[in-house]
């Protein structure tokens, strides 16, 4: 009996431990890195239970924003505004987010130990040990080379912006897809590219590395670039477009159909490229909750922007 009173008398002091603290010192939305989102507005749909936004925060500055879930140990999505790298690909330093293990902690990226051996950072977030002969690749939402400045890119190296991505597909057709929205941006794009991007979860049969990190059936990605250049822009491409990838050979081909011709290494990991409102589709048929990724869909300003940018020899 007594120990069933210190039981739940520990769990009530746990219970307002969190309430108190917790609660006070862990951020519950995006109004922080409020600009890393099309009109400062977080995507809609998203919010539930064990879901954890971060302001990813590296030598004193915010570089991209995250929604992390706890329970999976993955993002949901990582959003970013896009800008072409000024050097190469740092050399990985990984970090982890002290915030998540305790949330009174600094909110600063910090260096992870390999192998980390603080149960609370284990417990509360993925780390290198999970990804270590998984067969899976460590695959960035935020990749490096679509961020500016050396901090910018050392930045995306936090464990909270990765989840475990097939090496057929991360250096095959999703790498593609990342090198072609910057192509995209340098071509046409005039003002800010905001761009979500994502990771979907199996929808029956869940499958996790190390019984802890669950392993995406699908990756997903978005952009809302609202200036555009007329003259160098396609209008398919513009002001939105969108894309899925396969991160399992074995899914079926309803979502993202599979070349059959393409190369045995990267076979089964193709990219679908569609419209803004088909991905949002998509999100919604299998998050069982309507998603909208930019507000207004982007378009409200195309207007504005497609007027702004004509240039005066098309007058
Ligand atoms: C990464 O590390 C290697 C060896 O330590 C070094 O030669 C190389 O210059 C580094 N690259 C960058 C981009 O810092
Ligand atoms: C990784 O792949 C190899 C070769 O297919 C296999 O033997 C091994 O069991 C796999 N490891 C895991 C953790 O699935
Ligand atoms: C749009 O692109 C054309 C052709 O490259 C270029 O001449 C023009 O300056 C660009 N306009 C803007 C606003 O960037």
């Amino acid at each position: 009996m007594s120990s069933v009173m210190a039981f739940s008398f520990c769990t009530l002091v746990l219970w307002l431990y969190s309430v108190v603290f917790v609660q006070a010192e862990l951020s519950q939305d995006f109004s922080k890195c409020s600009n890393f989102f099309y009109r400062g507005t977080p995507p809609q749909g998203f919010v539930g239970a064990g879901r954890q936004p971060i302001c990813q925060r590296f030598r004193n500055q915010y570089h991209f924003a995250s929604l992390y879930h706890r329970e999976n140990r993955t993002p949901l999505f990582s959003a970013y505004t896009l800008k072409p790298a000024n050097g190469k690909r740092p050399n990985a330093t990984w970090m982890y987010e002290p915030q998540l293990s305790f949330s009174r902690a600094d909110p600063e990226m910090k260096p992870l130990p390999y192998p980390t051996t603080d149960n609370n950072v284990i417990e509360s977030q993925a780390v290198q040990q999970d990804y270590k002969h998984s067969n899976y690749t460590k695959g960035h939402l935020n990749p490096s080379m679509h961020q500016e400045t050396k901090s910018n890119r050392m930045a995306t190296f936090s464990l909270t912006n990765i989840v475990p991505q097939r090496a057929g597909s991360n250096s095959g057709p999703w790498s593609q897809l990342e090198l072609e929205v910057l192509r995209r941006f340098k071509r046409a794009c005039v003002g800010p590219m905001y761009v979500l991007t994502g990771a979907l979860p199996h929808k029956h049969t869940q499958h996790w590395i190390n019984n802890r990190v669950l392993i995406p059936e699908y990756m997903w990605s978005a952009y809302c670039c609202p200036f555009y250049n007329r003259s160098t822009s396609d209008h398919t491409h513009f002001p939105t477009h969108a894309a899925v990838g396969r991160n399992d050979r074995h899914s079926d081909q309803e979502i993202v159909p599979i070349d059959v011709k393409a190369k045995r290494s990267k076979w089964g990991y193709d990219v679908r490229r569609m419209s803004l409102e088909a991905l949002e589709e998509v999100l919604t048929q299998r998050l069982g909750a309507p998603i909208r990724l930019f507000q207004d869909q982007c378009r409200e300003q195309q207007d504005i922007a497609t007027s702004a940018m004509t240039t005066p020899h098309e007058l």
